[in-house]
């Protein structure tokens, strides 16, 4: 039975799908020595893939899901979305209750996942993003109904190695993907404008690049650290008739917010079209 679930520290872990993200949990998870290799495991679905990944990450690496789900105690799946029902379809014999099955594939419901499986399978749904690679991630992760407090902790403490993690109702996932799990390009785009500003105003490039990416991490840790609502800290950075005023002018007029509201809207709503290939 599901009591039966070993702590982090015991589990056997094997990440079904190791491509760009599930690559970037297994070696975050390897380099924070929450889990040493052999307990690691992972598959990808090309073999040369399999041992050239299995050489650098110095784990064992396979094709074969059906072996790897067997031997683990947590299976995460990082396959692409419309690859999950076959891939469940493969592991399903390995599928009991006594194993907690993570998967961090945008768009499929927990139920899918529940219903592909003969038995009654502990199921979390997880939405990390890129950043988690240093360690300074955020996943949000959402229960399915035979998910019990300590598969949730489990789960927890797997993702906090890779950042911060939030628990939200599983209506909330796909718009935790728009924003969240997609937001780290829109930060880029916004960080490579500033540079390229840098540059239009006589900066040497790469000057302009640390001062965009130091400044775009300092206002962040601003808001996550003071917890100050960011329209404080901002007016906090606007004196009356000072530079910064005429800078906003210029964004309100270029419709920035509304433009990020709707990119975020946007892929929110094709996280909720992806399961369907
Ligand atoms: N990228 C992100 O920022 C991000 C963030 C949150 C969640 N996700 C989710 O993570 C999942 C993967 O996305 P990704 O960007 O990491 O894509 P990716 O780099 O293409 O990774 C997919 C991996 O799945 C492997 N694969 C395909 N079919 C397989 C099979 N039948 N058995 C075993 N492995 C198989 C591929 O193997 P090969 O390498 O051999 O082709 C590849 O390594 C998606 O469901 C996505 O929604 C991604």
């Amino acid at each position: 039975m599901a009591d039966n679930l070993p702590n982090l520290s015991g589990a056997r872990v094997a990440v079904l799908g190791a491509g760009k993200m599930g690559g970037i949990l297994l070696q975050a998870f390897l380099k924070q020595q929450i889990l040493s290799p052999e307990r690691l495991l992972a598959t990808v679905a090309h073999a040369e893939r399999a041992a050239a990944l299995s050489a650098q990450w110095g784990i064992q690496v396979s094709n074969d899901n059906l072996s790897a789900a067997d031997a683990a105690d947590v299976i995460l799946l990082g396959v692409k979305p419309f690859q999950v029902p076959a891939l469940l379809e493969e592991i399903r014999p390995a599928l009991t209750p006594e194993k907690l099955l993570i998967s961090f594939a945008a768009s499929v419901r927990t139920e899918a996942i529940e219903r592909a499986a003969v038995e009654e399978v502990p199921v979390i749904r997880a939405m990390p993003n890129t950043p988690s690679m240093l360690g300074a991630g955020i996943s949000a992760l959402c229960r399915g109904r035979y998910v019990r407090p300590e598969h949730m902790e489990l789960a927890e403490s797997l993702f906090a190695a890779v950042g911060r993690t939030v628990v939200v109702d599983e209506k909330h996932m796909d718009a935790v993907t728009g924003l969240s799990a997609s937001g780290p390009a829109f930060i880029y785009i916004i960080l490579e404008s500033l540079a390229e500003a840098g540059v239009k105003v006589g900066l040497p490039r790469d000057i302009a690049t640390l001062l965009a990416a130091q400044t775009t991490f300092g206002a962040a840790k601003m808001v996550l650290e003071t917890g100050y609502h960011p329209a404080l800290l901002k007016d906090a950075v606007t004196t009356p008739a000072g530079c910064t005023i005429d800078g906003i002018l210029e964004l309100e007029e270029g419709g920035l917010r509304v433009t990020l509201i709707k990119a975020v809207m946007r892929a929110s709503q094709r996280a909720k079209e992806l399961a369907a290939g």
